[in-house]
């Protein structure tokens, strides 16, 4: 079975966020599974500098104000189908933002990436036909509007949304007759991943308890009517990550103490007898490290220490930036995976107090590296870690820490509790023990999909 995923960003190329570790990671999950997959990427400047030997494939005058073409290439391990559009994406810096914010054509610019994929769909490209298109967020929420092939669409955050003005009808090559409620219209604007949610033949989100949340006001952001109304075409698959790219760099609870040690030396922190604790995430509001940063003398004054790595919000990286000047906690604003890898090694605890997180990826490379998960229970969080509550520490399951709601005093009690459980080695050893020893690969989610492929396929087989 052939699948052709189309995304905005992927691994190890080009990434903002976790959608790019789990489009890098799907092709070869899905391999073993008799799904052949490939990725169309938009041809940013970092992506094109990878490429070596590329071989053009299609060509398309005029899209969306100048030419481009389609270039097969393998990089990174990846079997890449790259739209290159220099009019569309030759620019420097963040792919979706200038110096000034999003770009204005962003609307244009993922459209395009969206209209190539349905041609694709149709007639191939370089000899090669996929028998369904998988598209990932609202960048490629057109893609189902043109498409006759089968699709799947995969919320990955719903509170991107891609939104156009009502005006750009006609240049997005849009059909008005989808203009409405139960088509791509969003309170007078357009809206592109409304598009893909009401047009694709599957919807699939990162995680079961996301996939229920998603049809609540609370969560849906405007879009759990629609997700109501195609509940049953809509399923929850939880990401994972890969294990290999994600080994640990030591196999002993000595060799651990030996990277929390080489941590704290590189942070300047001091040797303490209470964990260390660290952040990897973007710096915005649905991360909570407002509220962290509210909760946070809890952990520090009674012996534990901080590490966080992020960039983001000005206001946020202002606000950890004040926290630096404390003598056990350490801030880098900036984004960097290397940095990001010491820190899950060296940690004893990593901390996600996201208001939502789809499935979040951070607390799973925190269980496989032994670094126990503190997260709010929402979303994949709820899905991924088992909390130490005394039904679960009873059956000897817990893996990490829940709290909720996400508050200063409800995470004040879940550090507490860390403390507590920290406080109790053998407890803690045993947890990570168990941390370690949770599957958190790729190997369920993966037949998940290659099942709800095959269905798809007999579905229309049998229309
Ligand atoms: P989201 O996609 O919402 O940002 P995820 O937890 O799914 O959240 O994925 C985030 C990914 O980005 C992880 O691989 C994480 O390690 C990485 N990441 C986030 N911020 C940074 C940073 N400042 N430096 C390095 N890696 C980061
Ligand atoms: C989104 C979500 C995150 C998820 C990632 C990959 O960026 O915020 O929770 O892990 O996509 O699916």
């Amino acid at each position: 079975m052939k699948v052709l995923s189309v995304t905005s960003e992927c691994a190890p190329l080009v990434k903002t966020g976790g959608l790019a570790d789990v489009a890098g990671a799907l092709p070869a999950a899905l391999a073993p599974h008799g799904v052949e997959m490939r990725t169309l990427l938009p041809g940013y400047p970092t992506v094109m500098a990878a490429l070596g030997d590329a071989k053009e494939v299609m060509g398309e005058r005029g899209l969306f104000g100048g030419d481009a073409r389609v270039l097969r290439a393998k990089a990174a391990g990846l079997d890449l189908l790259v739209l290159d559009a220099p009019h569309l994406y030759d620019r420097p810096g963040n792919i979706y933002a200038g110096p000034d914010g999003d770009w204005v054509d962003n609307p244009e610019r993922f459209a395009a990436l969206s209209w190539v994929a349905a041609r694709i769909g149709r007639t191939g490209a370089g000899r090669w036909t996929p028998d369904i298109l998988h598209g990932h967020d609202w960048q490629a929420g057109f893609m189902p509007v043109w498409a006759d092939a089968p699709s799947v669409m995969t919320i990955h955050n719903v509170a991107f949304q891609g939104l156009a003005p009502a005006d750009r009808l006609e240049a997005l090559r849009l059909p008005p007759d989808l203009m409405t409620r139960d088509g791509f219209e969003y309170w007078g604007k357009i809206s592109s991943l409304k598009a893909g949610l009401t047009q694709a033949d599957r919807i699939t989100t990162v995680s079961p308890t996301y996939a229920g949340e998603l049809m609540t006001p609370e969560f849906g952001m405007g879009m759990e009517g629609v997700l109501r109304g195609r509940a049953d075409v809509m399923s929850g698959i939880l990401n994972g990550i890969d294990l290999e790219a994600w080994t640990p760099p030591f196999k002993t609870a000595k060799g651990k103490a030996r990277h929390t040690a080489a941590l704290r030396a590189e942070m300047g922190l001091p040797a303490t007898d209470g964990p260390l604790c660290v952040v990897v995430s973007r710096l915005t509001e649905q991360k909570g490290l407002d509220v962290l940063a509210d909760a946070l003398p809890r952990l520090v004054d009674e012996g534990g220490q901080l590490v966080m790595l992020g960039s983001g919000d000005a206001a946020l990286e202002r606000r950890w930036t004040e926290w630096a000047a404390h003598p056990n906690v350490a801030v880098r604003i900036g984004y960097d995976e290397a940095l990001a890898r010491r820190m899950m090694a060296g940690g004893d605890a990593i901390l996600v107090p996201s208001r939502f997180e789809p499935c979040g990826l951070t607390q799973l490379y925190g269980l496989r590296f032994g670094t126990i998960p503190l997260v709010a229970m929402t979303g994949g969080l709820v899905d991924t870690v088992i909390p130490a509550t005394p039904a679960g520490l009873l059956a000897e399951a817990a893996t990490g820490v829940q709290f909720m709601p996400v508050t200063a005093d409800a995470l004040s009690r879940a550090f507490d509790q860390l403390l507590r459980l920290w406080r109790d080695p053998e407890t803690w050893g045993a947890m990570r023990r168990r941390a370690m020893r949770h599957p958190v690969g790729w190997d369920v989610s993966a037949r998940a999909y290659a099942d709800l492929y095959a269905g798809l396929l007999e579905d229309r087989a049998t229309a």
